[in-house]
């Protein structure tokens, strides 16, 4: 089964010198701009709502939607802050963006800053990205140099500044109200809401964070229309998207693909498959660390899309694809995950703080066999004690990857539990009690 899918965010990924202005230009860049500096603001945004584009890091919020509720303009300044912290594992899109179209990101980075009547923006990028930092940097210097950015942008009138924020490698500074507080130099931590941060964002002014991809995919709707945006996916789940595929595929990659793709297809046609054939699979986590893993027989026959993967209760978060194989220890790959999540909690909420830790220790527990069947329940309530419980996602995205272990895999648990107490009977008399 072949994909018919012409790539629109990955086009130009391969071609010569991609990152530069001259390839750009060659490419069509830019002219997405000059047909939106020809409409008003409100025009702009219009065509970005019907796209019903979604944002594309991780919470499938409408981005045109987004845009609408900026408060509207008080002579004040107001922001655009793109999203480009990309820690969640198993992700690796937004940084493919940047290091071969940094051009293309910029385009889209002054079409929305203009639809949102912003003048600045600043992009806050992930520490440990220095390929993309350097790429994007000289794309920046490049766009300023033409003229693109600055005082009267691209002959507009309207005076728009782009900056790069390094971030210092905190899994928390990806969560948008801890950014704003790190771009502002405090603790990544994040704030109560309301407010939110299109009324009261970064230094207090409107302001709206949004993913690189979400952001990057804005100008091909403005050329293209929003109605030929719409012809890829299902209804509510419409566009292309970056897949990240790791794991025990035979070639895993960044693939851009039509929204919807069948699973199945998304893996054999990218991927060469599965190691050892589709029979082999045992479960993927469908979008990054954070969202429950899904067994093979979901698997067969599961679309790719936030609805799709929400009626099967998991999601398409950041639609990073991690394949697990038979030779995988679900127990050992959630346990090392709960690590993650204890390691990156920034403490603020007590449920999270705690349970993050708790919930990794019962796992590694778990992870030999040295617990109990009551332990597990235990675990699961532990968990939606935390889901919900805390200011941030964070604590959600903790608790998800051990619910999809208990609800899909508790027999692999019972099992270790089993083997360790006939291994050692006087311990597990200990253990029951
Ligand atoms: C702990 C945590 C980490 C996050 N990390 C990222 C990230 O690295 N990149 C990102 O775009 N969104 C991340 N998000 C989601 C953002 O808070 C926010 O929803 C997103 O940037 C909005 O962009 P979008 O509307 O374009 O999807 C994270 C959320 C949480 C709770």
């Amino acid at each position: 089964m072949a994909s018919t899918l012409t790539p629109i965010l990955s086009r130009d990924w391969d071609a010569e010198r991609s990152w530069t202005l001259a390839t750009y230009r060659d490419g069509g860049g830019y002219r997405a701009l000059d047909k939106a500096l020809a409409m008003e603001p409100g025009e702009v945004l219009e065509a970005v709502k019907e796209s019903s584009l979604r944002g594309r890091g991780g919470a499938g919020f409408p981005t045109g939607l987004k845009w609408s509720f900026m408060a509207p303009p008080d002579g004040g300044p107001r922001y655009l802050v793109v999203n480009a912290d990309e820690s969640e594992p198993g992700t690796c899109k937004d940084r493919e963006i940047m290091r071969h179209d940094p051009h293309l990101f910029i385009e889209g980075c002054l079409i929305a800053s203009y639809a949102m009547k912003a003048n600045v923006c600043y992009i806050y990028l992930r520490g440990e990205y220095v390929d993309e930092r350097n790429n994007l940097q000289a794309a920046v210097d490049e766009a300023y140099a033409a003229g693109l950015l600055g005082k009267n942008a691209a002959g507009s009138g309207w005076d728009f500044d782009l900056y790069l924020h390094h971030g210092a490698g905190a899994y928390i500074c990806g969560e948008e109200t801890a950014l704003l507080e790190s771009l502002e130099g405090k603790k990544g931590q994040p704030r109560l809401k309301p407010p939110f941060p299109a009324g009261a964002g970064l230094y207090g002014c409107p302001t709206t964070v949004n993913n690189v991809e979400s952001i990057a995919v804005a100008p091909t709707i403005l050329r293209r229309g929003a109605g030929w945006f719409r012809k890829f996916g299902r209804e509510n789940n419409h566009g292309t998207k970056i897949f990240s595929i790791s794991g025990h595929v035979n070639r895993p990659c960044n693939v851009e693909e039509a929204m919807s793709i069948p699973l199945k297809q998304l893996i054999d046609v990218h991927c060469g498959g599965v190691k050892g054939g589709w029979d082999n699979l045992k479960a993927i986590i469908p979008g990054g660390s954070s969202v429950p893993c899904l067994p093979k027989n979901i698997c067969d026959d599961v679309l790719m899309d936030f609805d799709a993967l929400r009626d099967h209760r998991s999601g398409l978060g950041t639609a990073a694809v991690i394949v697990m194989d038979k030779s995988t220890d679900m127990v050992r790959a959630i346990a090392r995950l709960a690590y993650f999540y204890k390691h990156e909690s920034c403490g603020q909420c007590t449920p999270c703080r705690e349970g993050t830790g708790w919930m990794w220790r019962v796992l590694e527990r778990m992870v030999v066999g040295d617990s109990t069947t009551e332990e597990i329940d235990k675990l699961l309530e532990v968990s939606t004690q935390i889901e919900g419980h805390t200011i941030c996602a964070l604590g959600d995205a903790a608790a998800w990857p051990v619910q999809g272990l208990i609800r899909h895999f508790r027999h692999e648990i019972e099992e270790r539990i089993n083997t360790y107490r006939n291994d050692r009977p006087h311990v597990a008399v200990v253990a029951a009690e």
